[in-house]
């Protein structure tokens, strides 16, 4: 059985997807992470992302897995693991940018269904009810204003102590939720069968609770 979880940047599908594994004992797939981890990649090889030849070269070079340490996904670039260096926002913009690529997705894709052969999985991404699982017996879209979305990055960044600008957080968010929707392969969008859930008005309890009960009608 697996779960499939889209929307766009911080609606909280991470969040949402990582309690809900806990609670049902799924392995929990974070597929941004790997983006990330093949656009910091190219950033290290000093890659721009117009650089379309470039990107499908190296992303040839770019050997990415997971694996589990106490519970938590590790992504592994080239034998190194890079949890410690993907959350910039230089890497999530890089990641957006260059998502945009069949030959990046491809490769990803493909790990990414390999994954969900071997266990149950509760999967969130972009595409992930809509590609990478169309069987996925339960699929969510997950998504929130995007003033809510840059308030809660706002937040979440002042606790760790990083100066930030409200207004700079969504505009952000707003041009990769364009960049996202829009690309040709795979674009974000909620697939037929996907539930969606508007995160705005809800806690964190609430949403995992509405994912929940989706599960449970499927059993
Ligand atoms: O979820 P995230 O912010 O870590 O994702 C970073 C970028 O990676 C996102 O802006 C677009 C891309 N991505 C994608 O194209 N498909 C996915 N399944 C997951 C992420």
């Amino acid at each position: 059985m697996n779960i499939a979880i889209d929307g766009p940047a911080g609606a909280g599908k991470s969040t949402i997807a990582k309690t809900l594994a806990k609670k049902l004992g799924y392995i929990y797939v974070d597929t941004g992470a790997m983006y990330r981890a093949m656009a910091l990649y190219f950033l290290e090889q000093g890659i721009s992302p117009e650089n379309e030849p470039a990107i499908m070269d190296a992303a040839d070079r770019a050997d990415i897995s997971i694996c589990y340490h106490k519970g938590q996904q590790q992504v592994i670039l080239n034998k190194e693991d890079v949890n410690g260096k993907i959350r910039k926002e230089e890497v999530g913009n890089m990641a957006s940018a260059i998502s945009i690529y069949p030959a990046v997705r491809t490769k990803l894709v493909a790990l990414q269904q390999k994954l969900a052969k071997t266990a149950d999985v509760i999967m969130d991404g972009r595409d992930i009810g809509t590609c990478v699982l169309p069987d996925a017996e339960v699929k969510v879209y997950l998504t929130a204003s995007p003033c809510t979305r840059a308030k809660r990055r706002f937040d979440e960044l002042q606790e760790k102590g990083v100066e930030c600008d409200l207004e700079a957080i969504q505009k952000d968010i707003e041009e990769r939720d364009y960049r996202d929707m829009h690309r040709k392969t795979s674009p974000l969008r909620q697939a037929e069968d996907a539930v969606l859930i508007d995160s705005s008005e809800l806690n964190i309890d609430e949403v995992v609770e509405a994912v929940y009960n989706i599960w449970k009608k499927r059993q």
